[in-house]
């Protein structure tokens, strides 16, 4: 390691939970330029009280920029659609490990489809399945929210999670991201970076209020100051 090793870059992730879905297309390209990942949340109705959307919007989201799409799937049967979401465009997909006896198969289907596997921790859960089967992750999603809906609060109790998260994946020698979902905005992100979140998710924090795009750059300011602070 060298005293002049270039700041490791923070990626910012919006979710479009709380987008304007009648101008999607628009509001992804006006923040295009400050962002580095799309996170798309699908929900079944099923795994959580809230249906939002499926493989053919996030093939007309593919169609609509340029960015890598990660998919956050909240339904009870990922192994079954995971490649239909990656045929969509999704560059790396999450799943929820409590819904199958078997997160083996899950990796592996997603994997064989050509995507980057994830595996998301709700907050109520522990890391286990992480430990388990971190060598084969492409990210570690942290939810510092109970899944469901965007615009909820940031569940501070989780932090101390995450580091422990980042801990595994260091020990195991891995090469997993973390990633944190859920109330994130420019108040508390030092605390998830800190934790060692380097892919922030921030839904509610852009598209909520009238001006996504100060937002969006706002966050990208936030994120690369404190690249200066990690390794
Ligand atoms: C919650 C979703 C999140 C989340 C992000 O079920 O997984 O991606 O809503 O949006 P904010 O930042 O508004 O919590
Ligand atoms: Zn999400």
């Amino acid at each position: 390691m060298t005293g002049t090793a270039e700041p490791r870059r923070l990626l910012l992730a919006p979710s479009i939970l709380t987008a304007d879905f009648a101008r999607l297309g628009e509001q992804i390209r006006a923040v295009e330029p400050y962002i580095d990942w799309l996170h798309l949340d699908v929900m079944d109705g099923h795994y959580v009280p809230n249906i939002t959307f499926g493989p053919d919007v996030v093939a007309a989201i593919n169609d609509a920029c340029e960015l890598p799409l990660h998919v956050h799937l909240m339904i009870n049967d990922p192994a079954d659609y995971a490649p239909q979401f990656v045929r969509a465009g999704a560059d790396r997909i999450s799943f929820h490990p409590e819904v199958t006896d078997d997160p083996g198969r899950v990796i592996g289907v997603i994997r064989d489809a050509g995507a980057g596997a994830g595996i998301a921790v709700h907050p109520d859960r522990g890391l286990e399945p992480v430990e388990k089967w971190v060598e084969e992750l492409e990210v570690v999603l942290m939810m510092t929210v109970r899944p469901g809906f965007g615009g909820q609060e940031f569940l501070a109790e989780v932090v101390p999670k995450i580091s422990d998260a980042t801990a595994l994946v260091t020990e195991a020698n891995a090469n997993a991201a973390i990633e944190v979902d859920g109330g994130v905005k420019l108040g508390n992100v030092e605390r998830v970076v800190e934790a060692g979140g380097r892919i922030i998710v921030a839904g509610s924090a852009i598209f909520d209020g009238r001006d996504p795009v100060a937002a969006a750059r706002g966050m990208r300011a936030k994120l690369d100051e404190l690249a200066a602070t990690v390794v």
